[in-house]
């Protein structure tokens, strides 16, 4: 038995990778895979093994490694919050680096808390979320999210926060189809907030995108305009979880710009350091900075190698690298030709029952009838059947079950690195068409 299954039971039996260069990795016999999922989950933006991001880490392991922010600043970790607010839209005024995705969202939760018991406000404590998000696997981003299968084992250790149905629009909680509803998804938040009392609810959190647990699902244009206003009307704070849609990933730096709302706290990691380090940060709107710094606030939410000197090296050269490509505009191109191949490939196979998406990354969601939209059971494991038979075509995908309901359905989840070129996405997509061919013939649709 190796002692890494004890920590990570999915690697029992897997390839052991050894380098990577681009948009391929290697195992240790030289094969070679698309790495279609961008390390995991959209961590890998510009490629494996770029070099000015290696040279940029050398650069920085000969001069320190190490810096405990409680007693010292240190310059790459300047140098890159002041780049990330030179990218983030007008508005933003300060951000704090941690060490992952799940550490952001806590780190975001309890900025919204202590915003509003600077202003007297102590009752506002909770955080309304959405059923089928995810926010990470600390306790605290459990209580936030939303997934069913992920959070299941844990209940007794986790907060009670009030959860609202997802923007699903292939399979509306609401029954109704787009554009023919009131966008009652977004209005069910303003219900749950008066009966949790505006007085009780700090903020509200959302991916802009779903992406692991629902595979890519973008809500309908007036959803995030709405939000806005009726966390503005109750006085929440708006906290958008950019860990996956971040760095230019959808074809705007954030995602949220794709329609023209200004969260209060944004949270982003994974592709900050382009999978080369552990990083993750929080950007404060301006009026939140402010407030912190006139009452002269600090967060308590230190982890020892918060802003470390070579992750923030590292995060600066990935962000170096996006600029001076302009990789951002790359993912809308890439991303129309993905999305376009995909939906080419959903022609021959009924049973993906939807493409979605915005920029590089592409959800396909599986269904056993196209029709009824019924998903295969769980039982089936349809999504880590695709995700394998797509590794032995040379492919990684991220697959992900419980997207109907968060107990049945399946999809997986394309985040390619921005750098993938157009021949590179028809390879990708031949190979999904073959993969997705050999699944259908052993498990086949109802109709
Ligand atoms: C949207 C989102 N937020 C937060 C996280 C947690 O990030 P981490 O795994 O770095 O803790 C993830 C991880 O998949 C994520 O997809």
């Amino acid at each position: 038995m190796s002692v890494l299954n004890i920590f990570y039971e999915g690697l029992k039996g897997k390839v052991r990778i050894v380098r990577g260069e681009g948009v391929y990795v290697y195992d240790e016999f030289g094969r070679r895979y698309l790495d279609a999922s961008g390390g995991s989950n959209a961590s890998v933006p510009i490629g494996h093994q770029a070099q000015p991001v290696i040279e940029a880490m050398l650069e920085q392991a000969r001069k320190i490694t190490f810096v405990p922010m409680h007693l010292f600043s240190n310059e790459p970790a300047e140098l890159l919050a002041q780049e990330l607010l030179k990218v983030s839209p007008p508005g933003f005024g300060s951000v704090s680096f941690v060490n992952s995705g799940s550490e952001a969202t806590e780190y975001a939760v309890k900025a919204a808390r202590q915003f509003w018991m600077s202003k007297g406000r102590y009752s506002k404590f909770k955080v309304v979320t959405r059923w089928q998000s995810f926010f990470g696997n600390t306790f605290g981003a459990l209580s936030f999210g939303g997934h069913t299968f992920r959070r299941s084992r844990y209940i007794p250790y986790l907060q009670d926060m009030p959860h609202i149905p997802p923007a699903y629009c292939y399979r509306c909680w609401f029954r109704k189809d787009y554009p023919d509803c009131d966008i009652d998804c977004a209005l069910y938040l303003d219900r749950v907030v008066k009966q949790e009392g505006p007085e009780n609810v700090a903020a509200f959190i959302a991916e802009p995108i779903v992406g692991a647990t629902t595979g890519a699902t973008v809500p309908p244009k007036e959803y995030y305009p709405m939000v806005r206003e009726i966390c503005d009307r109750h006085d929440l704070l708006f906290i958008a979880d950019e860990v996956q849609t971040g760095v230019g990933r959808t074809g705007e730096w954030f995602c949220m710009e794709h329609w023209k709302v200004r969260p209060d706290i944004v949270t982003v990691a994974k592709g900050l350091s382009g999978g080369y380090t552990p990083l993750g940060a929080v950007i404060l709107a301006e009026h939140i900075a402010e407030q912190f710094q006139r009452e002269g606030l600090s967060i308590v939410g230190g982890h020892t190698f918060n802003a470390n000197p070579l992750s923030c090296a590292v995060g600066l050269a990935v962000i170096r690298y996006i600029v001076e490509n302009d990789l951002v505009s790359r993912c809308r191109d890439a991303g129309s030709h993905l999305a376009s191949s995909l939906r080419k490939v959903q022609m021959g196979h009924s049973i993906i029952g939807d493409v979605r998406g915005l920029g590089l990354m592409v959800g396909l969601e599986f269904v056993r009838n196209r029709e009824t939209k019924e998903p295969y059971p769980p039982r089936v494991g349809l999504c880590h059947e695709v995700a394998r038979e797509a590794l032995e075509s040379g492919v990684v995908v991220y697959p992900g079950s419980g997207t109907a309901d968060g107990v049945s359905g399946d999809h997986i989840l394309l985040t390619p690195p921005y750098i993938i070129t157009m021949e590179q996405i028809d390879e990708l997509a031949k190979a999904l068409d073959g993969a997705i061919g050999a699944v259908e013939s052993k498990h086949p649709p109802s109709t």
